[in-house]
């Protein structure tokens, strides 16, 4: 195992809820109802696709122009930025930190792959970003997940092969991503909804470099 992938929202912090209620805002502005479990088909998903889905849920998907939508995607963002203004380090999920430094002082490389182009702001703001050799840029890529394509240029971008790799995940979208990359995956969160990963954890506190590169080992044994 050369290295780990990361996704960022439910792995690395949680700002999921901000996203959640920065999409809330918007969604009522529109007179949408969203709840947190439609927020779940959101996780994982680009700015794009989620007003996409948002505006789907209020049947609404062919009333806007691509400007208006550009528009509507940019103030949810601006409400977002201004929730993730005050993060700090105290906002890292549990045993986070000491993973990354645990992988690091092992010598394994550390990749983003998350959706969000607010990640290396984030990662910033955590004091984790030097931690980090590549992060995907996702305004390159030409799908986000589900699609393989983040995952994979993730290794490309490390020079890894992605037999090389474990991908790191907490939504649904994201382990069918890291899965059709064939790279390995662990997942964290409920069993059910995320029972397509190599092995799935409760909390990111189950995430040890020793698990990591046992499940790595089981799946090319
Ligand atoms: C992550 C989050 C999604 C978010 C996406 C884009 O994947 O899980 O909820 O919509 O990133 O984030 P951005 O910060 O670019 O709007
Ligand atoms: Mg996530």
């Amino acid at each position: 195992m050369k290295a780990v992938l990361f996704d960022l929202d439910g792995i690395i912090t949680d700002t999921a809820g901000y996203h959640f209620l920065a999409w809330k805002t918007l969604a009522e502005k529109l007179g949408i109802e969203i709840d947190k479990e439609f927020n779940e088909q959101l996780k994982g998903v680009s700015r794009t696709d989620s007003l996409e889905l948002i505006l789907k849920k209020g049947q609404l998907k062919n009333e806007f122009t691509l400007a208006e939508k550009e528009a509507l995607a940019a103030s949810k963002n601006e409400e977002y930025k201004q929730m993730i203004e005050q993060m700090s380090s105290a906002d890292i999920l549990p045993g986070i930190e000491s993973l990354l430094v645990d992988l690091k002082n092992d010598h394994r490389l550390l990749g983003l792959a998350s959706a969000s182009q607010n990640g290396p702001v984030i990662l910033k703001k955590l004091g984790l970003y030097d931690l980090f050799d590549t992060i995907v840029n996702p305004a390159e890529l030409s799908a986000g997940k589900p699609d393989p394509e983040i995952f994979q240029k993730a290794a490309e971008q490390l020079g890894c092969s992605v037999s090389e790799c474990v991908g790191i995940e907490d939504a649904a979208a994201g382990v069918e991503s890291i899965n059709r990359a064939n790279i390995v995956s662990i997942a964290v969160g409920d069993k059910e909804v995320l029972s397509a990963a190599d092995k799935v954890v409760i909390a990111t506190n189950e995430l040890t470099a020793d698990l990591i590169k046992r499940i790595w080992t089981e799946c090319h044994e």
